[in-house]
């Protein structure tokens, strides 16, 4: 049976690799800390294994004595209440994994780093041109300067077994961002941010999964893909599905950029008094506020012949239909 490590385990993606892995026969692994809801990891096949990805000589302990044959590295952070805590997380503690890796010399066969689109930046407001994992990135977040910082570090590496994913927005049951939308939707208020045509991309957190496991049993190594469901959404696209699925009647609300990053402040000042970071925030501003998100994913569909089994009026009806047997909606 091969083993497999999944780290950010107790996390909304991690916990999705984890069922799966499961499901397919690995011997799983799933990465956590002593801080960590198992609210998610309640399968008694799973082996817990407690990480601190900040200290390597640990690390190193624990990979020499389990000797992954796989490792998806899915811990990371998406808002932080300190700038460095990105840097610290995103890039640092992937760098710390890589090195005990090769330090104590217990390569995987493959090694997933779930890095983000946010790590390549949107593409131009000006047109609808989706990027590619050619182009250059130009990342316009903290966020996705430290998720291009790991990547720059393990794409430096020779002959390191790795596949970098960069997911576009993720979303399904258990998630808690887009989750906010649905909420409003579900309160009767169709929110736009912006008044210019925001186009969206999604993945369906099954599909992702999907590709995580195509990639650890694709013989590729070296390559970065972009993955979404391939399809481009507007912005009222994504919010007619939601309210057909929802079956609400809504009022649209319309809420100019420099109103949105004024909230955006605010809430990210008051929470922090309670030690919080809110969901919006001025990271996620900058994500909000641009207008192509639109990516290529040819790659994997060549490469590991993907293609989505959710669209956004499957996957929402999925998640939604989760949110309201959970009582969340
Ligand atoms: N959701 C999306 O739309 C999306 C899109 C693109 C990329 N991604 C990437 O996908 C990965 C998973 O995201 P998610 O949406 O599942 O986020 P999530 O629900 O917030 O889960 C994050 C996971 O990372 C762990 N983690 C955070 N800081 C850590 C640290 N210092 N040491 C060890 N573990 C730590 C968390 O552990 P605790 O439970 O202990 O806090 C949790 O298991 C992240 O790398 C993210 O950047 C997500």
């Amino acid at each position: 049976m091969k083993k497999i490590l999944i780290t950010g385990a107790s996390g909304f993606i991690g916990s999705f690799i984890v069922e799966k892995a499961l499901e397919l026969g690995y011997d799983t692994y799933a990465g956590i800390r002593n801080s960590s809801s198992k609210q998610y990891l309640t399968d008694e096949r799973i082996r817990f294994i407690n990480l601190d990805l900040s200290d390597k000589t640990s690390l190193k302990h624990q990979l020499s004595e389990h000797r992954f044959d796989y490792i998806i590295h899915a811990a990371g952070l998406t808002k932080a209440q300190k700038k460095t805590d990105f840097e610290v997380v995103n890039f640092q503690a992937t760098k710390n994994l890589v090195e005990a890796l090769l330090e104590s010399k217990c390569l995987p066969e493959k090694f997933i780093f779930v890095s983000s689109m946010a790590a390549h930046g949107p593409g131009k407001d000006s047109d609808t041109v989706p990027v590619k994992s050619s182009d250059q990135p130009h990342p316009d977040t903290l966020y996705g300067i430290s998720k291009l910082n790991a990547e720059k570090y393990i794409n430096s590496l020779i002959d390191f077994p790795v596949i970098t994913l960069r997911p576009t927005g993720v979303y399904g049951p258990r998630e808690k961002d887009y989750f906010v939308f649905f909420k409003t939707i579900n309160g009767g208020i169709e929110p736009y941010i912006g008044l210019k045509e925001q186009y969206l991309t999604f993945i369906y957190v099954r599909d992702f999964v999907d590709v995580v496991f195509k990639a650890i049993s694709s013989p590729i190594t070296g390559k970065t893909y972009f993955v979404s469901d391939g399809k481009c959404y507007t912005a009222k696209e994504f919010a007619e599905i939601t309210k057909k699925i929802l079956n609400k009647k809504t009022v649209k609300l319309f809420v100019p950029l420099a109103i949105v990053k004024l909230i955006a402040i605010i809430l990210e000042t008051t929470n922090s008094w309670i030690g919080k970071v809110p969901t919006l925030n001025r990271d996620k501003y900058n994500v909000l506020k641009a207008r192509n998100w639109l990516c290529d994913i040819s790659d994997i569909e060549k490469d590991f012949g993907f293609k989505a089994s959710y669209y956004l009026e499957d996957g929402v009806k999925e998640a939604t239909d989760w949110y309201k047997a959970e009582k969340w909606l």
